[in-house]
């Protein structure tokens, strides 16, 4: 199997009024292709500030982060932004849904903004699967909080990304609606060869990934 993504001695030091907050220290991973990975740790333990560095969306104080043969901070951040709608797909903690769209506009905002189309029989297939077909006229504002979050998992997975970045994607759902969900992601996974980068507290989650890779205030372990 060979290896999407690597990230080297990655560290990020928030810095706020009262001092310095530590979040990642030194932080070294190998994640390899079509892998289904869990990122478990406490709350404030660093899960979502280190999904962000391993994945450009916020730049790290230190450290390297290699995807796909590509220094991701390298790259400007226009260039960042482009590479990374082709190559990634995220589901945030927060669904980062755009207000003044309407949730099939949402879905297909990646590839939109990339000059793609999206591939129409997918789009049904997973609209209907995370039983979001009937709500694609809807805007977010006229959604539940476990509505907008199957949006923003239709719309990474749409994209057809080689990783796939997950905060809580189950977080605000029912048990069956969560497990459905999770089974849908993983499936699209299996069949496209993506890497799956979870984070969750959920400890089926946590069972059902090939490896899980802990972390406790900001120290990392893969296992
Ligand atoms: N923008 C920020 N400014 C300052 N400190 C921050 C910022 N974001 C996170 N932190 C701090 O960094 C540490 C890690 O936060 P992070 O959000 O990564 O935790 P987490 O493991 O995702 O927690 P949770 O499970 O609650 O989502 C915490 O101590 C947090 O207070
Ligand atoms: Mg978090």
């Amino acid at each position: 199997m060979s290896t999407i993504l690597q990230a080297r001695e990655l560290c990020k030091t928030y810095k706020t009024s009262s001092g310095d907050v530590p979040a990642l220290k030194n932080v070294n991973l190998d994640l390899e292709e079509g892998v289904f990975y869990a990122i478990t740790g406490r709350s404030g333990s660093g899960k979502s500030t280190l999904l962000h560095a391993l994945s450009g969306l916020d730049r790290p104080t230190g450290g390297r982060v290699t995807v796909d043969g590509t220094d991701l901070y390298s790259y400007s951040d226009d260039r960042m932004s482009a590479f990374r709608r082709r190559t990634m797909g995220f589901i945030f903690q927060q669904y980062n849904l755009l207000e003044d769209y309407n949730v099939k506009a949402n879905i297909c905002m990646p590839l939109t903004l990339d000059g793609r189309r999206p591939d129409e029989a997918f789009f049904e297939e997973i609209t209907q699967a995370l039983g979001i077909h009937g709500k694609l006229r809807k805007y977010p504002v006229e959604l539940s909080g476990g509505e907008q979050q199957r949006v923003a998992i239709a719309r990474c997975v749409l994209a057809k990304p080689k990783l796939i970045f997950a905060d809580e994607p189950t977080g605000n759902l029912d048990k069956r609606t969560g497990d459905e969900t999770m089974a849908l992601l993983t499936s699209c996974a299996a069949k496209y060869g993506q890497t799956l980068i979870v984070v969750t507290h959920n400890p089926e989650i946590v069972s059902m990934a090939d490896k899980v890779i802990s972390i406790e205030d900001g120290v990392v372990t893969q296992g």
